[in-house]
């Protein structure tokens, strides 16, 4: 009962707990929840909500981009979301997993064994073979380096044969789906995508795109990709669209010339908001 007490007091000792007295129940189901998420950088009137109350419920097995106006929140949302910011206020959950008070240490460990990451830049390290690379995220997780599931996913992103490559040998459509095996190596909750494709040519860019889309409908997994791409968000089930950090906006099945008209009015709109002086959030916040 002590014990139970102790945990609670702690639990309320986070930021914006006085926001939420009872955390709500984790949903089954859910890759990833965001309920009341904030972000404020700055205090007082020079502060900056670059999230102003992120409520969010993905199910595991679906496919979501996130887009928005330059300085709409993305890159914030994404590093919250992926645990490697800490919101202001609010409950991000993981798999089910609350992660909004865990430790560095925690959420370390989190990340290795339980998102997959994508980025622009590939981010491989030239000097390991593709197949060490691929095997990367079970090594830091001190987890036994399981060849033969590199080699699944290598299959599955079709280099089987590129294992014993470096990355510098191949080319960056190839490097980008090692990057995605590596993703999918320890069959993550989640995996967080940032413009995977902004560095890729368009006919290479729909092959990492079909990749992904592959692992969500075949392998179960579930993908969260921001991109300022309407042709790259066209690939997802459905597109979240952020303005002055809140969501404004959502296509389930959008084709990239909806996604794109809708980007053009709420582009405008920030445009005509910040031409009017308007406050940050309240008027777009739907
Ligand atoms: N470290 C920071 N310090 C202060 N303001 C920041 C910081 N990071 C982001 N911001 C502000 O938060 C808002 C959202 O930024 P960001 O998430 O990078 O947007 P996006 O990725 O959509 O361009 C912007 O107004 C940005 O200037
Ligand atoms: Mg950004």
């Amino acid at each position: 009962m002590r014990l139970r007490k102790g945990k609670r007091q702690k639990a309320d000792d986070r930021p914006g707990a006085e926001h939420r007295p009872e955390v709500p129940a984790a949903t089954p189901g859910l890759a990833v929840e965001l309920r009341g998420v904030r972000r404020q950088y700055g205090r007082g009137a020079g502060a900056v909500h670059a999230l102003a109350g992120i409520d969010l419920a993905l199910p595991r097995g679906t496919f979501t981009a996130v887009m928005g106006p330059s300085g709409s929140g993305k890159s914030t949302f994404l590093q919250c979301a992926a645990g490697l910011d800490r919101p202001s206020a609010g409950s991000v959950r993981l798999g089910g997993t609350e992660i909004t008070g865990m430790s560095e240490n925690e959420l370390t460990e989190l990340r290795r064994s339980r998102l997959g990451f994508v980025f622009q830049a590939f981010n491989l390290l030239p000097s390991l073979t593709v197949e060490q690379n691929v095997l990367l995220p079970m090594r830091l997780a001190g987890q036994r380096q399981d060849r033969g599931r590199a080699a699944t996913v290598l299959a599955q992103v079709g280099l089987a044969d590129k294992a014993r490559r470096r990355p510098g040998e191949l080319s960056g459509g190839q490097q980008q789906r090692v990057a995605v095996a590596r993703a999918l190596v320890t069959a993550p909750d989640v995996i967080f995508a940032d413009e995977p494709t902004g560095a890729l040519d368009t006919g290479t860019a729909a092959e990492v795109l079909g990749l992904l889309r592959h692992a969500v409908d075949t392998l179960g997994a579930t993908v969260v990709m921001v991109t300022h791409d309407p042709a790259a968000a066209a690939w997802a089930d459905r597109v979240l669209f952020l303005a002055d950090g809140a969501f404004a906006d959502h296509l389930e099945r959008g084709s990239a010339e909806r996604i794109a008209a809708r980007m053009t009015a709420l582009t405008g709109r920030a445009r005509t908001m910040a031409g009017a002086g308007a406050g940050a959030g309240a008027g777009v916040a739907a």
